[in-house]
């Protein structure tokens, strides 16, 4: 018995970094996983590799329309879903806040706020129906502190917004059994992460207690206790995992 056997699950941002590592656990734990992404090509790859438990479906997260095809192609192929996560995001230009447009500003929010709100507010009645479920929202350091030289302030305004809409909506569907918590990454070695620095974190690791990187499979370890029942009791909480970056 796999930790996630019998669960039906919606992961975002599916095709590389570590919504990849967090499919390829999944399915690893016995669940059934709905694979989403804009990248159709990495995501259908990732989706045949994992085998019959694994479904890929196109996605943008910014738009309600395609949450609403994934909730109905999702629960067609595997039945009502019980988790989901929305690890999608952007970083947005690496930038101080008065090179930013508006347009810069709305493009990082519509994908990493507005597309949290829109796959919550989708996906929520079909965990009710399933007896409950687990959300996971992927936030980030840059939603618990701010970060000297961090990417911008749209980035870090998103990541706050996703740790205050986790409680409110374990606040507000706990008597659901819906439970709702968020993941708060600091350094990842991923496609991402190779972006804002190097491959090898840069000048990042000395702000880094453990003077080191993570691999996006150590996220996914707890991504997949928040999933599982094994946190049947956790609720409302942000779980940080930064190598000790916050502690400074
Ligand atoms: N890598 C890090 O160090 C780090 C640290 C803290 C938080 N995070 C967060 O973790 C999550 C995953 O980050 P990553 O490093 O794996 O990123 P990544 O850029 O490597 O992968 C992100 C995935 O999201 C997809 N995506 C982008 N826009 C989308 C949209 N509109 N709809 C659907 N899919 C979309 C991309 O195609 C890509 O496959 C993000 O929310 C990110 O903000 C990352």
């Amino acid at each position: 018995m796999g930790r996630l056997s019998g669960k039906v699950a919606i992961i975002t941002g599916a095709a590389q970094g570590m919504g990849e590592a967090h499919c390829k656990a999944f399915v690893k734990e016995g669940a059934k996983v709905i694979l989403t992404d804009i990248n159709a090509e990495g995501g259908q790859k990732l989706a045949d590799s994992l085998g019959e438990n694994a479904l890929f479906i196109h996605h943008d997260v910014a738009k309600e329309a395609d949450w609403i095809k994934v909730l109905a192609e999702g629960e067609a192929r595997f039945g009502t879903v019980n988790v989901l996560v929305n690890n999608a995001g952007v970083l947005g230009k690496i930038a101080p806040t008065t090179e930013f447009s508006e347009a810069d500003y709305r493009w990082v929010t519509d994908i990493n706020q507005i597309g949290v709100f829109l796959g919550m507010k989708t996906v929520l009645p079909s965990l009710i129906k399933s007896g409950g479920g687990s959300i996971v929202n992927i936030s980030s350091v840059a939603g618990i502190v701010a970060i000297y030289g961090a990417p911008n302030l749209a980035y870090v305004g998103t990541k706050f917004a996703v740790r205050g809409m986790t409680k409110q909506i374990a606040v507000e569907y706990g008597d659901k059994n819906v439970r709702c918590n968020s993941i708060h990454p600091g350094y990842i070695r991923t496609p991402m992460m190779a972006a804002a620095t190097d491959e090898d974190g840069g000048d990042a690791l000395s702000m880094i207690p453990l003077r080191r990187l993570a691999d996006p499979s150590e996220v996914s370890n707890l991504a997949v206790f928040l999933a599982s029942d094994e946190s049947a009791f956790i609720s409302g909480t942000e779980h940080v995992i930064d190598g000790g970056m916050t502690a400074l």
